[in-house]
C-alpha cells in the first residue's frame, strides 16, 4: 500500500508462516503508536506518549539510548573530561598542586566510561517502563502505513504489529571513505575510536569537524601524536571563525598537527603501522599512523525500512517533514537525525515531544528560534542564533559585543582564560539574534543564549539581569553591555 492513503494491515504473511513451519512463530499486535528507534528522538516519544496515555509501542534494533547514549554524546563527553582531569592535574604545579607522576590507566578509564553509559541507557529502559511504553528488542520494518513487522537476528519469529501512527526515529550512521574503507582495526569510526582499548601512539583523525576535533584533542591529551587532514581551509567548518581560531591556537598548543585543505588518499600497511598518502596544494605527503579515524560526516538511517512500501517522501537525502513532523504519509513522522539537519540530540528529542503531542491532537509544531550548537573541544565553543555575518546577509546592521575571559574574575581563578563571549544585536532595534561563547564551559553558558533569544529579548535584558558573582556566565553579561557601550570590566571602545 503506498501513498497518502491508509491501507488496511495485512496479516497474510502471518498464516503463511505459522502453516509452513509451527516452530516460527507471528506474535500479532495491536497499538496506537510504533516509535521505530530509541535514541534521543525515539525514547522521548515513547516517554512523551505515554504521559499523553497513548498505547506505544518502542522496536530498538541495538540497546536503548541510541547512537547517544552508547557509542556518541556520553561515551565522548565521559572520556573528553576525563582527559580533560588528566591535563589540569598534569598542570597543577601553578597552582600549587604538586601530583608525582601523573599516568593514565587507559583500561580503567575505558571500564569507568562503559559504567556512565551503563547508568544511562538503563535509565532509559526504566523511564519507558514507568511511563508506560512497551519496549521490544527486533528491527522493524514498514509493510504497509499501519502495519510494522518486527524481527529478531538469529529466530524467524516476527511480530507484526497493527498502528494508528508511526515515528520514525532511525537517526544516522558515518559517512565512509571509499580510498579508506572502515575495517574497524586500522580504520575506524567515532564508535571505534571511542572504544580503544589501547592509546594509539600516532593517531590520525581525518575531518577535522565535531567528531574529529572532539576526539582526536581527547587523545591528544592522553598522549597520543595526533594529526588532522581536513579538505576545507579551516578547520570546524560551520561555527564562528573567531571562536574557531582560538581552538586552533590551543590546538597547537597540545602539539595537534592540523593539515588544512588536504586530502587522504589512500593508505597502504607497512610493518606494524599504515601509511597513508595525503594530497595537499604543496603536493603529495605520506603520514605514518597505528590508527585511522575517518569522520567526515553522518547520513541518515533511511535504507530497508520501507518507506517506498508505505510511499514516504524523502528529499535532500532526509525524510521530508513538515513543522509537525509529518512525513508525506498523514500517520507516519519522523524525527532526529534521519529528518534534517542540524544532527544533534536535543533538536531530535525537541522534535519527539512535538511528534508526540501532534498526535494526541495537542497544538503542537517545530518553531524553534534558535537550536543551541557546542563542540566540545578544548575550549568549547557553543552557539545559538546568527553569527554577525549571517546577520548581515539576512538584512541586518549589525553590533557586536565581546568579553574577554581573561578579564573575568572566575576565569582567572579557574586557571582558564582561554576564550571570549561574544554578543550580536540587531543595531537598530536592539534585538538580540546570536551569541557565540569559546571558552571553559561555554557549553553550559549558552542555555541562558538561547532562552533569552527564544523569548525575543534585547542585548540591555542580558545586561539588566543581575548575573551571580563570581561567576562564567557574567562574560554574556559583559558581552551585552559591552555591545551597547556600557561594559565595567573591559575599556568600551
Ligand atoms: P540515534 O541516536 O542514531 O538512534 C537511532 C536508533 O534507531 C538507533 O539506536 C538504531 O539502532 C535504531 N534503529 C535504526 N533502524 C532501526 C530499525 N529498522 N528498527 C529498530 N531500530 C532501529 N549530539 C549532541 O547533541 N551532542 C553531542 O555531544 C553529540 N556528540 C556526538 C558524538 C558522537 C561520537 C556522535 C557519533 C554523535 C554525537 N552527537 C551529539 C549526535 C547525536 O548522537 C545524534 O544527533 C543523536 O543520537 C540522534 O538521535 P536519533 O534519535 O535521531 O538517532
Ligand atoms: P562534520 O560535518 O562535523 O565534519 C566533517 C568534516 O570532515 C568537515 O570539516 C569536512 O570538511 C571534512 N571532510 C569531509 N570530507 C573529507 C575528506 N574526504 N577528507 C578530509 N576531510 C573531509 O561531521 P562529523 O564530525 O562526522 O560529525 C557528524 C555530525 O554528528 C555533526 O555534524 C554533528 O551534527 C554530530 N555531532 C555533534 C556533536 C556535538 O554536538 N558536540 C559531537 C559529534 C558529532
Amino acid at each position: 500500500m503506498a501513498g497518502d492513503q491508509l491501507g488496511e494491515p495485512n496479516f497474510a504473511l502471518a498464516a503463511r508462516f505459522d502453516a509452513k513451519n509451527p516452530l516460527v512463530s507471528t506474535e500479532i499486535l495491536k497499538v496506537e503508536v510504533v516509535v521505530i528507534g530509541a535514541g534521543p528522538g525515539g525514547y522521548v516519544a515513547g516517554i512523551r506518549l505515554g504521559q499523553l496515555r497513548k498505547k506505544v509501542l518502542v522496536v530498538e534494533k541495538n540497546a536503548p539510548g541510541g547512537v547517544c547514549l552508547n557509542v556518541g554524546c556520553i561515551p565522548s563527553k565521559a572520556l573528553i573530561n576525563a582527559a580533560k582531569l588528566y591535563e589540569k592535574i598534569s598542570h597543577g604545579a601553578d597552582m600549587g598542586i604538586l601530583v608525582d607522576n601523573p599516568r593514565v590507566d587507559f583500561a580503567r578509564m575505558q571500564k569507568w566510561k562503559d559504567t556512565v553509559v551503563g547508568k544511562l541507557t538503563s535509565g532509559v529502559r526504566q523511564l519507558l517502563k514507568a511511563n508506560g511504553c512497551d519496549y521490544r528488542e527486533g528491527t522493524a520494518t514498514l509493510l504497509s502505513p499501519r502495519t510494522v513487522r518486527i524481527t529478531r537476528p538469529g529466530t524467524e519469529d516476527e511480530v507484526l504489529v497493527e498502528t494508528e501512527h508511526v515515528i520514525i526515529a532511525t537517526g544516522s550512521r558515518p559517512v565512509a571513505i571509499p580510498s579508506l574503507p572502515f575495517d574497524g582495526k586500522r580504520v575506524v569510526d567515532s564508535t571505534g575510536a571511542l572504544a580503544f582499548t589501547e592509546l594509539p601512539g600516532r593517531l590520525v583523525v581525518v575531518g577535522a569537524g565535531y567528531i574529529g576535533m572532539e576526539i582526536g584533542t581527547l587523545y591528544a591529551k592522553l598522549g597520543s601524536k595526533v594529526t588532522f587532514i581536513e579538505a576545507l581551509p579551516t578547520m570546524l567548518p560551520g561555527s564562528d571563525p573567531e571562536c574557531v581560531q582560538v581552538v586552533a591556537r590551543k590546538a597547537k598548543k597540545l602539539g595537534l598537527e592540523v593539515l588544512l585543505s588536504a586530502k587522504a588518499k589512500g593508505m597502504v600497511e607497512k610493518g606494524d603501522c599504515a601509511v597513508l598518502t595525503v594530497e595537499r596544494e604543496s603536493g603529495p605527503v605520506e603520514i605514518e599512523a597505528d590508527k585511522i579515524l575517518v569522520a567526515v560526516g553522518r547520513r541518515p538511517n533511511m535504507e530497508d525500512i520501507g518507506l517506498e512500501i508505505a510511499g514516504v517522501k524523502t528529499a535532500g537525502g532526509f525524510i521530508a517533514v513538515d513543522r509537525q513532523m509529518r512525513t508525506s504519509v498523514p500517520n507516519i513522522f519522523a524525527i532526529g537525525d534521519v529528518a534534517g539537519q542540524p544532527m544533534l540530540a536535543h533538536k531530535g528529542s525537541r522534535e519527539a515531544e512535538v511528534a508526540a503531542e501532534v498526535i494526541a491532537e495537542k497544538a503542537a509544531e517545530m518553531d524553534a528560534q534558535v537550536i543551541p550548537a557546542v563542540v566540545f573541544t578544548d575550549p568549547e565553543i557553543a552557539s545559538a542564533g546568527l553569527t554577525a555575518e549571517e546577520a548581515e546577509k539576512r538584512g541586518h546592521k549589525v553590533k557586536v559585543g565581546k568579553f574577554p575571559f581573561t578579564a573575568l574574575g572566575r576565569a582567572i581563578a579557574n586557571m582558564d582564560t582561554d576564550g571570549f563571549a561574544k554578543v550580536v544585536v540587531d543595531a537598530d532595534s536592539g534585538q538580540l539574534l546570536g551569541v557565540h561563547v569559546v571558552g571553559q564551559g561555554a557549553g553550559d553558558l549558552i542555555s541562558e543564549a538561547a532562552l533569552a533569544i527564544e523569548m525575543g529579548a534585547a542585548a540591555s535584558d542580558l545586561a539588566m539581569t543581575i548575573h551571580p558573582h563570581p561567576t562564567l556566565p557574567e562574560a554574556i553579561m559583559e558581552a551585552a553591555k559591552a555591545a551597547l557601550g556600557e561594559a565595567i570590566h573591559i575599556i568600551n571602545r
